[in-house]
């Protein structure tokens, strides 16, 4: 995760990277990784793409618990060349693309408390490593997402963040992919909760759309509830090819006399797959 104007704490690296002291973690912080991980590797099975299921068997390492980040990274470094390192929380935009542009993963090292399994705002090092690490060991995948560390940083240059925060969102957090008949998951965002991890596929609620670059980078997004719209993807290959390979400088041009779309909208011109009620988001207000 980054954001803009943050202050490097005393503790951190220049590139803000920190020990992740695993040996620090207590039993309780380790049964609450356990209690989580299986939760969720019950219900993806059917769920989530094939190509997270198997990505989740670089998360066996020898001891069950929070991972450790170096032995983790071994044998990421193995699969697709990416590590895993800590951070305190958020850190500024350029230092994350940095870090991804050098497939390194920033994560962080705490974990949620018991009480708060279902629902935490910023993301913990279940989230990083569960939702994120799984797709990383994915030779395409991880590519693209080098290639958004890149992307990332040329987009600073245009002003453009705003834009390509959206792609990052609408992918790596709360992608859909289609499969064969069915539609699955693999944005970090979902398979690392419970509740969205449902609420995605099965919920009337929500849009389903398929992906459009253009339109992803339109569309504003929300925080603070379950996304009013998700957008499937054919393949990875498919998006990679759209995103890595296309120059984006015109795209941002052409975005700047275009108007934003809100998180609910559908407009002509989208190949509707659900058209969603909007119940859930409706029934809060
Ligand atoms: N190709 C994009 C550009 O020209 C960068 C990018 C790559 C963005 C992959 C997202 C994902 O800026
Ligand atoms: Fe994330």
């Amino acid at each position: 995760m980054a954001a803009d104007s943050l202050i490097r704490p005393a503790h951190a690296a220049e590139d803000w990277t920190i020990p992740q002291n695993w040996n620090a973690y207590t039993t309780q912080e380790h049964a609450v990784w356990d209690t989580l991980f299986a939760r969720q590797a019950a219900m993806l099975p059917g769920r989530a793409a094939p190509e997270f299921l198997s990505g989740l068997d670089i998360l066996h390492l020898s001891r069950p618990g929070i991972p450790n980040f170096e032995e983790l990274s071994e044998k990421l470094m193995k699969a697709t060349g990416w590590q895993v390192v800590a951070v305190p929380g958020l850190v500024p935009d350029d230092i994350f693309f940095h870090h991804l542009a050098n497939r390194r993963f920033v994560a962080g090292r705490f974990i949620r408390r018991p009480d708060q399994l279902d629902y935490l705002q910023e993301p913990d090092v279940f989230h990083d490593v569960f939702g994120h690490v799984p797709m990383l060991s994915h030779p395409v995948f991880a590519d693209y997402m080098q290639a958004y560390g890149q992307g990332g940083l040329r987009a600073l240059n245009f002003h453009a963040l705003e834009k390509l925060a959206r792609l990052y969102w609408y992918t790596v957090e709360f992608g859909l992919i289609h499969e064969q008949d069915s539609i699955r998951l693999y944005g970090a965002g979902i398979v690392s909760s419970f509740g969205e991890s449902v609420f995605a596929l099965d919920d009337p609620s929500p849009n389903r759309l398929q992906f459009d670059l253009e339109r992803v980078m339109r569309t504003r997004y929300r925080i603070d509830d379950y996304q009013q719209s998700y957008f499937v993807i054919d393949s990875f290959e498919e998006l990679l090819h759209q995103t890595a390979e296309a120059d984006f400088a015109p795209l941002y041009r052409r975005l700047e006399s275009l108007s934003d779309i809100s998180p609910n909208a559908i407009i002509p011109s989208d190949r509707v797959i659900d058209r969603g009620t909007q119940a859930h988001a409706s029934c809060k207000r």
